[in-house]
């Protein structure tokens, strides 16, 4: 894990609030593997408080490139950064998804910014030469992010594009009308869906790993402020920040209020 300030390369509003921020590390795009997160402090007075977790949503020679949603102070700050300014970040942290599993098929469901994770992801299954089909569930059009993704099928809540329903409800279908097929899932979103992905993994009997969003104090595993319930062991509960944040669907158990 690294500590440091890394200069800012790159920021660009992509969508309704929707923005990129790109930083130079090289030391730490080499350490970094899919499915990891980074802790941002977005800056230097008390509010807010605690350091940002945002996944790595890209890597690209030496540079490390995030994908946010405006949704609080925190994120207003960052979106506001410029080029040339030194981000203080702490990474890669937490556990990676497994992208060189026994599988030659990987399904990737990503809600609203859950869709961050998948284009590192991305990348690693396919130098794995592993085939991809990626369903990615939004609000509306203009909240879709399908760069750097493969084979995309899109489901909007309010049919400004493609399926007219839940990417829940979309991947559903697509089983029902293949099913020949043995992937494994990989899933990133709000916890209703991630529920809902795991409930369907344990019917079809497909591997499934979830990467949860929880909210985050520390993000290294002292303040025991992330907990996820576990169902396979006798701990209880698992810290998404140092345990996970991605997780074997069948080791946890996501509560409705998470
Ligand atoms: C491992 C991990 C990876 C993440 N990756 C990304 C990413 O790639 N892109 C991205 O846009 N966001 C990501 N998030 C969520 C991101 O960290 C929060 O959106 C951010 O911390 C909000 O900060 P803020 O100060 O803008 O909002 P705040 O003022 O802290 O919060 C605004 C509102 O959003 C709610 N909120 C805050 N954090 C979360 C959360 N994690 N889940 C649900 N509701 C929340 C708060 O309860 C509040 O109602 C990730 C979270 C985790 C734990
Ligand atoms: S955020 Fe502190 S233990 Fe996870």
């Amino acid at each position: 894990m690294l500590h440091n300030f890394y200069p800012i390369t790159e920021i660009s509003q992509i969508g309704e609030n929707i923005f990129t921020l790109t930083f130079r590390s090289p030391e730490m795009a080499s350490e970094v593997r899919p499915g990891q997160f980074i802790n941002i402090r977005v800056n230097d007075s008390s509010t807010p408080l605690l350091r940002r977790p945002f996944s790595i949503y890209h890597v690209d020679r030496g540079k490390i490139q995030i994908l946010f949603n405006t949704i609080g102070g925190g994120t207003k700050i960052l979106s506001g950064k410029n080029i040339r300014e030194f981000l203080d970040v702490i990474g890669p942290l937490g556990k990676p998804f497994t992208s060189n599993g026994n599988f030659k098929l990987a399904i990737l469901v990503a809600g609203g910014m859950g869709v961050a994770s998948l284009p590192f992801l991305t990348t690693s299954l396919t130098n794995h030469g592993i085939s991809i089909e990626t369903f990615l569930g939004a609000r509306t059009s203009n909240q879709l992010v399908t760069k750097y993704l493969k084979n995309v099928h899109i489901a909007t809540d309010d049919g400004s594009e493609g399926y007219h329903g839940t990417v829940v409800e979309m991947l559903l279908e697509y089983f029902r009308q293949n099913k020949s097929i043995r992937p494994m899932i990989f899933a990133c979103g709000p916890p209703p869906m991630l529920r809902k992905i795991s409930a369907i993994a344990d019917d079809f009997n497909f591997p499934c790993e979830l990467s949860i969003e929880s909210v985050m104090a520390c993000g290294i595993g002292i303040c025991q402020g992330c907990p996820v319930e576990r169902v396979d062991s006798e701990k209880k509960y698992s810290l998404v920040c140092k345990d996970g944040p991605v997780f074997n669907s069948k080791t946890i158990r996501i509560k409705a209020d998470d």
